[in-house]
C-alpha cells in the first residue's frame, strides 16, 4: 500500500474514493454544508447517521465539475480511537469489495479529533492506516485460480494507494503516524496468513521458514533447532506434544539487536500449534478445523517482533517459538504419561489435550536461562475456559510483576487488542498438583484457564516480571462473526505497544 500525505485541496483529489469521516453530532452541525459542497443530495441525512463504522457511499463532484465517489464515514457520537480504527476497517473494506484500488481520506479535522479524543495526530494516523489494513484484507489464495502450493500465491490486491489530505500543521505528525501503522498493519497480515493457512500448507517447519524470510529482509537473526538438537537440549515437552506427528518439531528463535543502546531484553514466547487434535485425548469433531489457528501465538511474536526490527525500537528482543502438532496415533503419547521437561521438572499428562502449556513449558525455561531477559511474556491460545470466561474480544492475561501487568493493560487499550488480568493466586496450584510427577499438566474442571497459568509459572525459575496471555478468544473469529473470519493478527499491536512501553 502506498501511503500519501498531501495537502492539496480536496477538490483535486483524484482518488477513485474519498472519505469524508463525520462525528454523529458533526454531521448534524456541518452535514448539510460539506454535503451541499460537494452536490450531494441531501436525502442521504435520512439514512446516514455517523455510527462509529457506518459507510455511505454516494456520487457527487468537485469544485471544477468532475464527478467523484465518496464515502461518508460515521465516527460514532463520542468519537473514541476505537471508533476512529473501526471507521478506517470498514472504509477499506468497503473499497475493496467495489473493487476500488485508489482511496483517499479527508483528514483537515484530524488535529481537532486529536483533541476530542485524547491521542496525538500521529497515533490517529497510524491508527487510520492500521485500520486501512485490516479492512482490507481477504484470504483467498487457496481458492483455484490462486493456487501456489507454496501458500504464497497471488493475494487478493486490496488498496495500492491511500491519500491522507491533512492541513499543513499535521503533515509531519501524519506521516510519522502512518509510516507506523504501515509497519504494524502489514506484520498483522502476515500473522493473519500464517494463522489461516491450515495444518497442510503450514506445519512446524514453515513457521521457521516464514521466520528466515522476515528475519532477513528486516535485519535480525533466526536460528532454527531441529529434532537433533530439540532432543540433544532435552525438550521433553516438545518432544511428547510431537510424538504422535508425521511432521517433526521445530524451535525457532528469533534476534533482534538495536544499533545503539540495548534498554532491556525481552523474551516473548508465543505458542506454535499448527494443528491441535487433542491428541489421545482427542477433541469433539465440530470445528475442530479451528484448531488450525492454535500457532496464533507464534504468529504474534513473529509480527510484534517484525515490526519492532522495522520501527528500530531499542530493545533486545527475543523471540522464542516452540511448533508442532498434536495428533494421536500410535507413537502418540498417552494419558497418564510422566515426561520430563528442559528444566527438569517431571509432569504428569493428564490431557493431552493440554499440549499448549508443555511445550510453553520447554520454551519460558530455556529463554530464562539463556537469554536473562529483563522481562519475560507469553503469548499462546491456551485454554477454552478464557473463551468461556471473557468471550471471543477479550484476551485474559496475568502477571507476577503489577507495573508489567499495567504496561499491558494500556497497551490493550491503546491498540485496541483488549485485555483483563486474572490472579495468580497460590491456591490454585491445589488443583495442578501430581501424586506421581512434579506437577500435572491439568487442573480438573474449575478455573482452567487460571490452571494453565500457575502451570506455566512453575518453569519461570522465579522470574519477576513475567506476563502470560491467553488469546484463545480473540485469536480468530468463527464463521459468521465477522466480514473476513479466521485469524485476527491479535497479539502484534499488542506486543508492540507493550515493548514501546519497555522503553519509555
Ligand atoms: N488450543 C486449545 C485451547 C483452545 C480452545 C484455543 C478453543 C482456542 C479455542 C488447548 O490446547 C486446549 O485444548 N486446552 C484444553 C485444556 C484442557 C484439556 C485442560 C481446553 O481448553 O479444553
Ligand atoms: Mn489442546
Ligand atoms: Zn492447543
Amino acid at each position: 500500500m502506498k501511503i500519501t500525505v498531501t495537502t492539496s485541496d480536496l477538490a483535486c483529489v483524484e482518488s477513485a474514493l474519498l472519505a469524508l469521516p463525520f462525528s454523529s453530532s458533526e454531521l448534524k452541525k456541518e452535514g448539510t454544508t460539506r454535503l451541499a459542497a460537494f452536490g450531494i443530495e441531501l436525502q442521504v441525512l435520512h439514512d446516514f447517521k455517523a455510527d462509529a463504522g457506518e459507510v455511505a457511499v454516494l456520487y457527487g463532484q468537485n469544485a471544477n465539475g468532475s464527478a467523484l465517489r465518496i464515502a461518508l464515514l460515521g465516527l460514532g457520537e463520542s468519537v473514541t480511537l476505537d471508533d476512529w480504527r473501526k471507521a478506517a476497517r470498514s472504509f477499506a473494506s468497503r473499497a475493496v469489495d467495489m473493487k476500488i484500488e485508489d482511496i483517499a481520506l479527508d483528514c483537515s479535522g484530524i488535529e481537532a479529533l486529536a483533541v476530542t479524543t485524547g491521542h496525538c495526530v500521529a497515533t490517529l494516523a497510524a491508527a487510520f492506516v492500521e485500520g486501512c489494513y485490516g479492512g482490507s484484507y481477504r484470504f483467498d489464495r487457496l481458492k483455484s485460480g490462486k493456487l501456489d502450493t507454496k501458500g504464497s500465491g497471488e493475494k487478493s490486491k486490496g488498496i495500492a494507494e491511500l491519500l491522507l489530505r491533512v492541513n499543513i500543521g499535521a503533515v509531519e505528525e501524519c506521516e510519522k503516524g502512518a509510516a507506523e501503522g504501515r509497519v504494524v498493519g502489514s506484520c498483522q497480515q502476515m500473522a493473519r496468513d500464517l494463522v489461516n493457512l491450515p495444518g497442510n500448507y503450514l506445519q512446524a517447519v514453515d513457521i521457521a521458514t516464514a521466520a528466515e524470510g522476515s528475519g532477513k529482509l528486516y535485519g535480525y537473526d533466526v536460528t532454527v533447532f531441529h529434532k537433533k538438537e530439540i532432543e540433544s537440549l532435552g525438550m521433553g515437552g516438545l518432544l511428547a506434544v510431537n510424538k504422535g506427528s508425521h511432521h517433526p518439531p521445530a524451535f525457532i528463535i528469533l534476534d533482534y539487536k538495536p544499533q545503539g543502546k540495548v534498554e532491556k531484553v525481552v523474551a516473548l514466547v508465543g505458542k506454535g500449534v499448527t494443528f491441535d487434535s487433542g491428541g489421545i485425548s482427542l477433541k469433539p469433531s465440530e470445528n475442530m478445523g479451528e484448531m488450525k489457528s492454535d500457532m496464533s501465538g507464534a504468529a504474534s511474536v513473529l509480527g510484534a517482533v517484525e515490526a519492532a526490527a522495522r520501527l528500530r525500537l531499542p530493545l533486545h528482543i527475543v523471540g522464542l517459538i516452540p511448533a508442532t502438532d498434536n495428533m494421536p496415533g500410535a507413537t502418540a503419547q498417552q494419558p497418564g504419561d510422566v515426561i520430563t521437561t528442559y528444566s527438569g521438572i517431571t509432569v504428569e499428562v493428564g490431557n493431552t489435550d493440554a499440549e499448549g502449556r508443555l511445550i510453553l513449558a520447554d520454551a519460558l525455561s530455556y529463554g530464562k536461562e539463556k537469554f536473562e531477559p529483563d522481562v519475560i511474556i507469553d503469548i499462546a491460545t491456551l485454554t477454552g475456559a478464557c473463551i468461556v470466561a471473557l468471550g471471543y474480544a477479550v484476551a485474559g492475561f496475568f502477571s507476577n510483576n503489577d507495573k508489567l501487568a499495567d504496561d499491558i493493560f494500556q497497551a490493550g487499550q491503546q491498540s485496541g487488542e483488549k485485555v483483563w488480568r486474572l490472579p495468580l493466586w497460590d491456591l490454585y496450584a491445589e488443583q495442578i498438583k501430581s501424586e506421581v510427577a512434579d506437577v500435572n499438566n491439568t487442573g480438573g474442571r474449575g478455573a482452567g484457564t487460571v490452571t494453565a497459568a500457575k502451570f506455566l509459572e512453575k518453569f519461570i525459575d522465579g522470574h519477576t516480571n513475567w506476563a502470560h496471555i491467553d488469546i484463545a478468544g480473540p485469536s480468530f473469529s468463527p464463521k459468521g462473526t465477522g466480514k473476513v473470519n479466521g485469524g485476527t493478527g491479535f497479539g502484534v499491536s499488542l506486543l508492540l505497544e507493550v515493548l514501546k512501553k519497555l522503553v519509555e
